[in-house]
């Protein structure tokens, strides 16, 4: 029998891959006007595929349910999809954390990037230990602790950006617990929690591309050895498959990626230069409303003159092409969704290992629940911690 792949192990079969298929997935696919391999999409899947069958699932699934039911004054407000990755989180939760440990328990929770604190509040009255939960928005961190005051939760606030938190913050005989904190501060909580202490982690990452930096900075040793360069547009890729949202999201996404490629084209028939340029983000409503209005807005954007509705018009038969084209494209980039976001997992759970954590990937939810269902659980104790020293 083959001994079970280390989490570097599997590490390297990800980067290896990632690595070797490079040139289809790093490119961007609105910026293509035709298509760019040799193979067609149908080619391209059957040479991936048995690849990707090949890799090791560093992910363990749920076992036996261990949900406990919470009474309805608790999770009253929250929404369905929510409360299922809470309960998921919390079930998780209670198989690994040590709170009532006979020896050296962990006598406090630290929620990261709180919003309402409705995690932490469960949490709280599940596990009966008070919780510490940080927030950067006043509101949200009013709402929650009259929340907590009304149902007499051991729940406290912080308003404060974890971003500014001194270096150090963090104590021992503590269980962080973050659902859902993107790019930066689900990284500045990794940094954090290298300093000496007993600690156990329980982190579901999300948006791994919201980040200042341009570029992707690798945490472990291992990745930071990668010949993979990630810029932020490339990073987008591992969280871009939306099972949230339903048809009406669906269509508006469709109606803005064509009215983007009308503009578009439109720009490079009156400036006469064929490289895509992107515009920034605009709300979703804009896209129930109408296209001359986005055209407009568009123009305003990069100093173009308003063209007449009818040379708008015009320009729709070639961006629904376009569109078509993008969709095979992105078809193919797909095939690299989930690799690129076990290459990111990894990098943090090696980068934990690193930190003399033990580590574990967990899913915490189903996939129509949230895509982002993994836990990064990270256990340290004091004994590890104070032999780095
Ligand atoms: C995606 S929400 C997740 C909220 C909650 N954990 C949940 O799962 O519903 C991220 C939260 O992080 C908060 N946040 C953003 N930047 C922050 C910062 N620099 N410091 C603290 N909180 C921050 C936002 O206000 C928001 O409430």
């Amino acid at each position: 029998m083959s001994p079970t792949p280390t989490l570097s192990d599997v590490f390297a079969q990800y980067d290896a891959l990632l690595n070797r298929y490079r040139d289809f997935w790093q490119l961007e696919a609105f910026a293509q006007t035709e298509w760019p391999w040799p193979q067609s999409a149908v080619e391209v899947n059957a040479l991936i595929e048995p690849e990707l069958n090949k890799l090791t699932n560093p992910v363990a699934t749920p076992s036996a349910k261990l949900e406990r039911e919470s009474p309805f004054w608790l999770t009253n407000g929250i929404q369905g999809r929510k409360l299922a990755q809470i309960n998921g989180f919390i079930a998780e939760f209670s198989k690994h954390a040590s709170c009532h440990a006979a020896e050296d328990p962990i006598h406090q929770v630290i929620e990261w990037c709180a919003g309402k604190g409705h995690l932490g509040r469960i949490l709280s009255v599940h596990q009966q230990i008070p919780v510490l939960s940080v927030e950067w928005q006043a509101s949200l961190c009013e709402q929650g602790q009259a929340l907590a005051f009304q149902h007499s939760v051991a729940q406290e606030f912080l308003h404060a950006n974890v971003m500014h938190l001194p270096n150090n913050w963090l104590p021992s005989n503590t269980a962080i617990v973050a659902l859902h904190a993107c790019g930066d501060l689900h990284r500045q909580l990794l940094l954090q929690a290298s300093s000496q202490g007993k600690r156990e982690l329980f982190i579901a990452p999300c948006c791994y591309h919201l980040q200042q930096a341009e570029h992707y900075q690798p945490l472990s040793q291992q990745a930071q050895q990668s010949l993979l360069r990630l810029s932020r547009a490339q990073l987008k890729l591992a969280v871009q498959e939306q099972v949230t949202g339903g048809k009406r999201v669906a269509k508006l996404r469709d109606t803005e990626q064509l009215w983007r490629l009308v503009f578009d084209l439109y720009r490079a028939q009156i400036t006469g230069i064929a490289a895509y340029r992107s515009l920034p983000s605009v709300p979703k409503h804009w896209f129930s409303g109408e296209l001359s209005a986005f055209i407009h807005w568009a123009c305003a954007q990069q100093a173009l003159p308003v063209p007449a509705d009818v040379a708008i018009n015009a320009l729709l038969p070639e961006a629904y092409e376009r569109l078509a084209l993008i969709r095979g494209i992105d078809s193919v980039r797909q095939l690299f969704r989930r690799p690129l976001e076990l290459w990111l997992l990894l990098d943090r759970a090696l980068f934990l290992q690193e930190q003399n954590y033990a580590v574990h990937l967990q899913q915490f939810c189903a996939h129509h629940e949230s895509p982002r269902n993994t836990l990064i659980i990270a256990k340290r104790d004091a004994q590890a911690a104070y032999s780095e020293t």
